[in-house]
């Protein structure tokens, strides 16, 4: 995703990780209100993008959202893309969330397990292994396995994408849109 303005003022490292603070990286006092304007932008277009190739009515990630939540954004950029202004790849968010699940006998456990809620990379990058860095990056900033994730109505793109890079394959069925895999109840950091 390009844009008008420069995405490298934005955004500092290749991944950066965003906060519901949502400040941008070369955030000085005579700038801050312009870079936090265009980092909005981003944040709403990368949510509305996402939103449409997911096939859902509005977008699960915006300003207003991140905001309001604990949630955190782990975004990609081309620094080089557009001519030196860089473009958006991709984002991640990801979030704590208090789940009822299921285990293989049916028995239901409280928890609060860390959550994938929104993943979209740009159409003109997929299958190009941006997700993966992304998630990879994920996965060791918040300390955690990719089977003690639960995904929120994952789409059969990420379904595809979980079993390609990381062998998650069988899904324990549950009652809410969670999809959770072998193994998210064995030493689950979120478990109770
Ligand atoms: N069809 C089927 N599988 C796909 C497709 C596709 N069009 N695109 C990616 N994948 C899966 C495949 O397993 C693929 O491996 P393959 O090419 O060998 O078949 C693998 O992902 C590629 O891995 P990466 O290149 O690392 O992933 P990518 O950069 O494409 O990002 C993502 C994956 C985020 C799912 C991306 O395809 C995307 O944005 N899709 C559209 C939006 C979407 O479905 N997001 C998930 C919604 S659910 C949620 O967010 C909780």
């Amino acid at each position: 995703m390009e844009f008008d303005f420069d995405i490298n003022n934005l955004f500092g490292n290749e991944i950066t990780v965003l906060n519901k603070q949502l400040n941008p990286y070369r955030a000085t006092p005579a700038c801050f209100r312009e870079y936090k304007s265009q980092l909005c932008t981003v944040i709403d277009q990368m949510g509305v993008a996402s939103a449409k190739a997911q096939g859902l009515h509005g977008p699960i990630t915006s300003v207003s959202r991140m905001s309001s939540s604990e949630h955190i954004l782990y975004v990609m950029k081309d620094p080089c893309a557009h001519k030196g202004k860089g473009a958006v790849v991709g984002f991640l968010k990801v979030g704590v969330k208090k789940l009822f699940v299921y285990d293989g006998e049916g028995t239901q456990h409280e928890i609060e397990p860390l959550c994938a809620l929104d993943f979209y990379v740009h159409e003109s990058r997929q299958r190009n292994g941006c997700g993966r860095r992304i998630f990879d990056h994920m996965l060791r900033t918040e300390n955690v396995k990719p089977q003690h994730i639960a995904i929120d109505r994952p789409s059969h793109k990420f379904l595809s994408f979980l079993m390609k890079h990381y062998h998650l394959r069988n899904s324990l069925p549950q009652r809410n849109n969670f999809v959770i895999f072998d193994g998210f109840l064995k030493s689950s950091k979120g478990r109770k």
